[in-house]
């Protein structure tokens, strides 16, 4: 089958189209015939090896975490699924591929694709979805009444994490730029703060959370936001101890963790608040709650740009320049 190859660790160029054979389906494994994959920053830090420590891929592996398409084989204790099911996925860190014509993904982490989208919009979903889902509803438990503030609300997770908080009734602040300021409020964003010209810690005050995905000074700065017993929850880092337990990390890698995290952890406690880092996990279940939402027309997708497959190191590249309003997405049509 045709793909894109990641061979070596680094730059661009140690990706390529290929060839390379279907994947073997184990027992709670369906088989999907890709039509349409996501295109994440994460595949750029995978390719450029700054993952290395923890998620341990010998190469050559496929790149891509996001896949739309249609169930073409089942393993022999698949229940949930048969051959002809229009499926979407994030599928599981060590088993990724979605930069290819197939994938086998446990069923576990697979969930029925929304009826009304195409198949482009619904591979723009499963991670970032489960990005919102995890900090939003499983971490920070957001509530009704409650206050949040999502940094890059145009981005991919924004855009999505924007409509979730909205969904669960809490007030919605978001860092912006101007032109994407529109984008932000159809989607329920009912603080803008244009980042370029305002300072938002300046601006808010007394919020519960912060969904933190842009750098460093604006994580510190986003402690300033928050009331006593807020959380901080970050998912571009320092990623912190309880992460590296989490995933089973030796304990070299537990005490960088920790290291990395040290000092945002302080500030956080002097400011009794609370930092911790999130890195999303592959589950079907969670995805079977988010295609409700956008089946009931809760949370709609926002692409920006469908690439063809053959254009998808492209994709990537437009991926890494950070100015996406919305999701990329390769189609294989
Ligand atoms: N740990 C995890 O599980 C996890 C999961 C998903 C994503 N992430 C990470 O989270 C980050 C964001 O991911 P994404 O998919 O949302 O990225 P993305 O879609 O590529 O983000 C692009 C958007 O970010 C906005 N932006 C850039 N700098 C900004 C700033 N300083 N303030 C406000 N907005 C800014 C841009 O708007 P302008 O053009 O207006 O600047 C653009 O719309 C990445 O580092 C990604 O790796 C982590």
């Amino acid at each position: 089958m045709k793909a894109f190859i990641l061979d070596r660790y680094g730059s661009a160029d140690g990706v390529r189209a290929g060839e390379m054979p279907v994947p073997h389906l184990q027992e709670n494994d369906v088989l999907v015939q890709i039509h349409a994959a996501g295109v994440n920053v994460l595949d750029s830090k995978i390719r450029n090896g700054e993952f290395k420590s923890f998620l341990r891929y010998r190469l050559p592996i496929i790149l891509g975490h996001d896949v739309a398409g249609v169930v073409v084989g089942v393993g022999s204790r698949v229940r949930r699924f048969k051959p002809g099911d229009e499926v979407y996925a994030r599928p599981a860190d060590g088993r990724i591929g979605g930069f290819a014509e197939f994938i086998a993904i446990a069923e576990d982490d697979v969930a029925i694709k929304p009826k009304a989208l195409t198949m482009e919009e619904a591979a723009s979903i499963p991670l970032v979805g489960l990005t919102g889902w995890q900090a939003l509803i499983e971490r920070a438990n957001l509530k009704r009444g409650q206050s949040v503030l999502i940094h890059a609300g145009s981005g991919g997770v924004g855009t999505f994490a924007i409509q979730l908080a909205k969904h669960a009734g809490a007030t919605v602040a978001t860092t912006t730029s101007a032109v994407n300021a529109g984008l932000v409020r159809s989607l329920g964003a009912d603080v803008v703060i244009d980042y370029h010209k305002d300072d938002f810690a300046q601006v808010l005050r007394d919020y519960d959370v912060v969904l933190q995905s842009v750098d460093k000074v604006t994580l510190e700065k986003s402690l300033r936001v928050l009331k006593p017993g807020g959380q901080l929850i970050s998912v571009s880092g320092p990623p912190d101890a309880a992460f590296a337990r989490t995933i089973g990390a030796p304990w070299i890698l537990r005490m960088v963790m920790g290291a990395l995290s040290y000092g945002i952890k302080t500030k956080a406690r002097r400011r009794h608040v609370n930092y911790s880092f999130l890195f999303m996990r592959a589950n079907g279940r969670q995805l079977t709650e988010i295609t409700s939402l956008i089946d009931d027309g809760i949370i709609r997708p926002v692409v920006d740009r469908v690439f063809p497959f053959a254009s998808t190191k492209e994709a990537m590249t437009y991926v890494e320049a950070g100015r996406a309003k919305g999701k990329v997405v390769v189609s294989l049509k």
